[in-house]
């Protein structure tokens, strides 16, 4: 059963009385990549941080398979962190370590203090760690250092990385907005081939309109901090970005 992520009435003001998002109402319980896109600043981040809680919501709640996250305590909210697999922008790699010593990290959180200290990982991690590095295309890399690697490469790294969490949920906040055009497509079918291996829900921010309706099976559009369109990709038509974008050109 792939994980169910229901936002109910959520809302989030960072200053009082200017709120950001409003009254958002989104279910995610298949395994399918669902790209959320809409003019800059419109709240595409805060949502996903909400998510996770790294932002703290201000109205209605978040479910995750049955479990409201408002309600979480700090070690209830660290093992759910722990379930949401995060991928970055930037990558957030440690560029002196490794690939394999930046996927031994992801498992931080199942490994003793000190064994991660001593960098002594658990044969059944590393294990792990290779079939991941071959479902990522990168076992010839294992040893490179996370600073050589090309912008595409890091971010596999970067996927292969949450994958080690054994996610329940992937969340990618603008993943491929440093990369180029062909690399882009490739890093979101990367995405949406690891949402379909391990049966779970991929969520990633994204302004490009053309790369979502290529590579998402569903687009949540947002407009000031508003969903006005969540349906399959291929309906997404021109009025559609029209309301998204507003009288801004949407190729821009
Ligand atoms: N930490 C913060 N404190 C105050 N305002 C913020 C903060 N983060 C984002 N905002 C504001 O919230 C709005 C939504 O931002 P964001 O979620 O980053 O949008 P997007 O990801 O769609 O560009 C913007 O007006 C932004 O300036
Ligand atoms: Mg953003």
């Amino acid at each position: 059963m792939p994980t169910r992520l229901e936002l109910r009435g959520l809302g989030k003001s960072y200053v009082p009385g200017k709120p950001v998002l409003h009254q958002i109402d989104l279910c995610f319980d298949t395994p399918t990549l669902t790209a959320i896109i809409g003019p800059s600043g419109t709240g595409k981040s805060t949502l996903i941080r909400c998510i996770n809680r790294l932002v703290e919501p201000s109205q209605g709640d978040i479910w995750l398979d049955g479990v409201s996250l408002r309600q979480l305590n700090t070690e209830g909210l660290r093992q759910t962190r722990a379930r949401i697999g995060m991928v970055f922008q930037e990558y957030n790699l440690v560029e002196r370590l490794s690939v394999m010593e930046n996927l031994l990290t992801g498992v931080l959180g199942h490994t003793p203090a000190w064994r991660a200290w001593l960098r002594r990982f658990a044969p059944e991690d590393i294990d792990r760690a290779w079939q991941t590095l071959g479902l990522v295309g990168l076992q010839d890399f294992v040893n490179a250092r996370a600073d050589s690697l090309s912008g595409g490469q890091r971010q596999r790294v970067g996927i292969a990385r949450a994958v080690m969490q054994s996610p329940a949920l992937l969340l990618a906040d603008e993943p491929t907005s440093s990369l180029d055009p062909k690399t882009s497509a490739d890093i979101m079918d990367l995405l949406k081939q690891v949402g379909q291996q391990r049966s779970i829900p991929v969520i990633v921010n994204m302004h490009d309109v053309a790369l979502a309706k290529r590579c998402a099976d569903r687009i949540v559009g947002m407009h000031q901090g508003q969903v006005v369109f969540d349906g399959p990709a291929q309906q997404l038509s021109d009025t559609d970005l029209h309301t998204i974008y507003g009288g801004r050109s949407w190729l821009d």
